[in-house]
């Protein structure tokens, strides 16, 4: 549900049939299975029917960031661990990813993150109460370089639309991503968006990854020389753009 320059966004968008990724589940390793299946009521947040308790989840009030698509999970943990104020929230569909940062997370006892193995576009719409998060981050979604696959990608505006209303007033979003046409189609997206404002100004994307650890994808791709575009954005209160 695109929103016009002169209303806020209303309710949610529904849920589309399209998917923006393609379940590998190939290479867990027995290790990764194990971890799925002992750590995972310590961890994992198993979706009801209820919209999500994020207080009752991680035991306490906090800043709270989601993470959409954390891969195996590595960068996330050196950002938990860099800020256990914090809480995180984590959701990835790749079950070796899910297993390999369940192993972490035991192994270096860190407590600050829980973990949905689920479809992201699921979650925003049925499972996360409104005005919950502080910042949203999605670093190198997949980028589904050509052109019919497009409409693949995670980045669009009614799924940037269920962003909003899952932040709180004062939220943000981090998006990064290697792939130039990505990078202009969440340029594009963004500033279509009534309810985000630039934090780098109109237009243009920001000066490096700032406190972002390098990711996994990302390393891959700068071995091969590709450039990194980073898009940080501020959640606008209603009435700045309610003219
Ligand atoms: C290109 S990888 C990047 C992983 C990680 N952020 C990194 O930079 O190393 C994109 C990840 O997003 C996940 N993903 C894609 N669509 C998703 C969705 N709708 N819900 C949850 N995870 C998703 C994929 O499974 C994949 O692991």
């Amino acid at each position: 549900m695109p929103t016009s320059a002169k209303t806020q966004p209303e309710n949610p968008p529904q849920l589309r049939s399209i998917t923006s990724f393609v379940r590998r589940e190939g290479r867990i390793t027995p290790a990764q299975k194990k971890a799925l299946a002992q750590l995972w009521p310590r961890y994992g947040i198993s979706l009801g029917a209820e919209p999500m308790d994020l207080e009752a989840i991680f035991n306490r009030k906090a800043e709270r960031i989601l993470e959409i698509g954390f891969g195996n999970g590595d960068s996330l943990v050196e950002q938990a661990r860099a800020a256990p104020e914090k809480d995180f929230l984590g959701i990835e569909v790749h079950r070796p990813g899910v297993g390999h940062l369940l192993l972490r997370l035991e192994a270096e006892g860190v407590d600050n993150i829980r973990v949905i193995c689920d479809d992201a576009w699921k979650v925003l719409q049925h499972h996360l109460p409104e005005q919950s998060l502080q910042g949203v981050q999605i670093f190198f979604p997949d980028p589904w370089p050509k052109k019919r696959h497009h409409k693949r990608r995670l980045i669009q505006p009614p799924f940037v639309d269920l962003l909003w209303h899952k932040l709180k007033p004062d939220g943000w979003v981090h998006l990064a991503t290697d792939w130039q046409n990505y990078a202009a189609q969440m340029m594009a997206v963004l500033s279509q968006h009534p309810g985000f404002g630039n934090l780098a100004g109109e237009g243009r994307f920001a000066q490096g990854p700032g406190e972002r650890p390098s990711t996994k994808f990302e390393r891959r791709g700068q071995q091969r020389g590709y450039q990194v575009w980073d898009l940080k954005l501020k959640k606008l209160l209603e009435n700045s753009f309610c003219k």
